[in-house]
């Protein structure tokens, strides 16, 4: 006899509790709890899809000195941004996360991975799309030494892994974790136990299989994977792929990565042909004018480890209306105001009846206060209507009472600039002591411990 059992989940954190709650005990969050029928099988029929190790065969505890850590192999991808923030290509057996809005291209990203990883026999199964449709796609983004690459288009877990294990790939894409479902749980496709139960099941078949997965996950509008953050805990690595509707930029995040650095971002842009990769991001992301505009700054910016430079624009104008406006794309609004606050005191800018406008090359957000002194260096562009001389490029964080303050990995933002060819960069006073001695040759590197010093070097 089957035992029927209800349970409510929390769909922030997976939180399991037998009656429903106002507010999950474990997370914190209010009404997240939903009910969820769980038929579990009996005992007795209880089976599990992929033999655990148990037993003879199971492993032991080993003294950490006596473990011989083998350099892990790593595949390659095919696509060399993809490589990068994993860590250098992926380690056989991860379980990979896959975040992103829905239509930012994770479909495609992760076909393309399908598709051209040389040397390796990939499973892409899709709940979504019908084989048909993935060969247009396929089309589209058409790579070549594609043979080995197999496209399965199914929801049951049960076939899956079965298909998978008559296949057997070396990568296996999950188009989406919430379209699957399996049929030991009574639950619909993409509840909080499904998901929970798909990706336990999956992890078991990468982990004694040495089968790498991606499973690609839907992120609900507050940024959060939808269903249970359980699957951030389970899986290897998280990727969370960013971008702007509007903006053709995309961008690969590492979030979590148990095999190699967090903080490495990888840049796409979204074109007719798929994704294709930006391996140098300044150089699309610095305009190139005959003439120097007013109220255009170049900040050198660091997303997690990566250094680029970035256009800032900056307009100012006479205030339209009774109050005056402030709007900022892709930079945090509270930020903006801080910024024309200080501006306004420690600089002496009448910007009290004036609307202010920021903008960022690309489309791109930024959460990165080393920008600071590139808004105000636009700012102050603007509001003289001066363009500042080309070749400058700035990085520094400002304070409250208009001291300039070193940015994060200052000394890459400068090595960056120099890369680029720029002429001279403005940096925070205090780190004259800290740099290395041997600054990049050919950029002329300028300390300024106020804001209202800028306007000296801008010029
Ligand atoms: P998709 O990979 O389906 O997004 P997701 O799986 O994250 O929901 O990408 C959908 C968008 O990408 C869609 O609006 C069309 C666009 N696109 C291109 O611009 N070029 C292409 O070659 C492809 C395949 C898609
Ligand atoms: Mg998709």
């Amino acid at each position: 006899m089957a035992k029927v059992k209800r349970a409510y989940f929390c769909s922030s954190c997976g939180n399991e509790q037998p009656k429903w709650m106002g507010r999950c005990p474990a997370c914190g969050e209010w009404n997240t709890f939903v009910e969820e029928v769980v038929v579990k099988e009996s005992a007795s029929g209880a089976r599990s899809l992929v033999k655990s190790a148990t037993g003879a065969g199971a492993a032991k505890p080993v003294p950490v000195r006596e473990i011989v850590r083998d350099e892990l192999a790593r595949l390659d991808l095919g696509i060399g941004e993809v490589n990068r923030v994993l860590g250098g290509g992926m380690v056989p057996g991860s379980f990979i996360l896959l975040g992103g809005e829905p239509g930012i291209g994770k479909s495609t990203l992760s076909l393309q991975i399908a598709l051209g990883s040389h040397g390796l026999r990939t499973l892409y199964v899709s709940g979504e799309e019908s084989p048909q449709q993935i060969k247009m796609r396929a089309e589209r983004v058409s790579r070549a030494g594609s043979e080995d690459c197999y496209v399965y288009a199914e929801t049951l877990l049960e076939n899956i892994i079965a298909q998978a294990e008559a296949l057997e790939p070396n990568l296996i894409v999950i188009d989406s974790i919430q379209t699957i479902y399996t049929e030991i749980l009574d639950s619909s496709p993409g509840s909080v136990s499904q998901i929970r139960e798909c990706a336990a099941t999956l992890l078991k078949y990468a982990k004694t299989h040495d089968t790498s997965i991606i499973i690609i996950g839907h992120i609900t509008k507050d940024g959060t994977i939808a269903g249970p953050k359980v699957l951030e805990h389970i899986v290897d690595v998280v990727l969370s792929f960013e971008g702007d509707d509007a903006g053709i930029y995309r961008i690969l995040r590492g979030v979590k990565n148990r095999f190699g650095a967090t903080f490495e971002i990888g840049v796409f842009e979204m074109r007719g042909e798929g994704l294709v990769e930006v391996a140098n991001p300044s150089e699309i992301l610095l305009g190139d004018y005959e003439e120097p505009l007013s109220g255009i700054a170049v900040g050198a910016a660091v997303d997690g480890i990566r250094p680029y430079l970035i256009e800032t624009q900056a307009l100012v104008s006479s205030m339209a209306y009774g109050t005056p406006q402030r709007s900022a794309t892709g930079f945090e609004a509270r930020r903006l105001n801080m910024l024309l606050a200080v501006l306004e005191k420690r600089a002496g800018l009448k910007l009290g009846a004036k609307d202010v406008f920021l903008n960022f090359a690309g489309g791109f957000r930024i959460a990165d206060t080393g920008l600071d002194l590139a808004v105000a260096g636009a700012v102050i562009s603007s509001y003289f209507d001066r363009a500042i001389a080309p070749g400058v490029a700035l990085a520094g964080e400002i304070g409250l009472s208009g001291e300039v303050r070193p940015a994060p990995r200052s000394e890459q933002r400068i090595a960056e600039a120099a890369r680029l060819g720029l002429k001279r960069i403005v940096v925070s006073g205090y780190l004259k002591k800290s740099l290395p001695k041997t600054l990049p040759a050919g950029l002329e590197v300028c300390y300024i411990n106020r804001v209202d010093e800028l306007g000296k070097y801008l010029f």
